[in-house]
């Protein structure tokens, strides 16, 4: 099986550019980021704040995550209910970082994401994809842009699903979760050795999709 791992900070673009790519490739897409945000979603609705201070693991042992793909569509499941929606909301960003954090929950998603890199042909975003949960995948990617580029695109975003956010607020949010992705102790968001870096920050969308493809080509030969 052939896995490409694409790292990277919020908003660089990985789920909109991963998503293109896996498609001319004819790989499966996995959103992983997508996976934390249904526990963050999970835990606040039982009352939790961004501490998460609490007994993590009985939460986890009464939650289930499930990745099903209708049309080649990734839908996360919680307890048994399509919540692709519901993730995609600024408090979902914030406590799907602030989970992220918490030992637990990393174990608790690791094995269903090596799963489906053991069973599919993957490219498979998240923040530590190349460095610990495909440690061997075939090529590994680090997708990044400047931060005010970044709160431009999530601005963009953010105001054609109708549900718009003022630009410093939307700088601010990456800035304290680029911080907190990259300062906790386990699976912090950080560049593998072995992965090419791919800046997109002056990249149009398309150009961002040709930089990858051509990135992934070169290492498969
Ligand atoms: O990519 P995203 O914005 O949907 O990710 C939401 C949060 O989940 C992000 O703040 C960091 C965390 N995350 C992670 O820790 N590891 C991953 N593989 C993917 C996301």
């Amino acid at each position: 099986m052939i896995s490409v791992a694409i790292d990277g900070p919020a908003g660089a673009g990985k789920s909109t550019v991963s998503r293109q790519v896996a498609k001319r490739l004819g790989y499966i897409y996995v959103d992983t980021g997508a996976l934390y945000r249904a526990v963050g979603i999970k835990f606040s609705s039982l009352g939790f704040d961004t501490e998460v201070k609490g007994d993590i693991e009985a939460v986890l042992k009464n939650t289930t995550v499930d990745i099903r793909f209708q049309d080649g569509e990734q839908h996360v499941f919680l307890d048994g209910e399509d919540v692709n929606d519901r993730i995609r909301t600024p408090e979902a960003s914030m406590m799907a970082s602030a989970v992220s954090a918490k030992p637990p929950v990393r174990a608790f998603l690791l094995e269903m994401q090596r799963k489906l890199a053991r069973e599919h042909n993957v490219l498979m975003d998240g923040r530590d994809i190349g460095t610990v949960v495909l440690p061997q995948a075939t090529v590994k990617i680090f997708l990044t842009a400047s931060p005010e580029t970044r709160a431009k695109r999530r601005a963009k975003e953010l105001e054609e699903k109708g549900t718009p956010v003022p630009f410093d607020e939307v700088l601010a949010d990456i800035i304290k979760r680029d911080h907190n992705d990259m300062n906790r102790p386990i699976a912090p968001l950080k560049q593998a050795e072995d992965a090419v870096l791919a800046d997109t920050s002056s990249c149009t969308f398309e150009e961002s999709v040709e930089l990858v493809l051509s990135i992934i080509r070169e290492r498969l030969g």
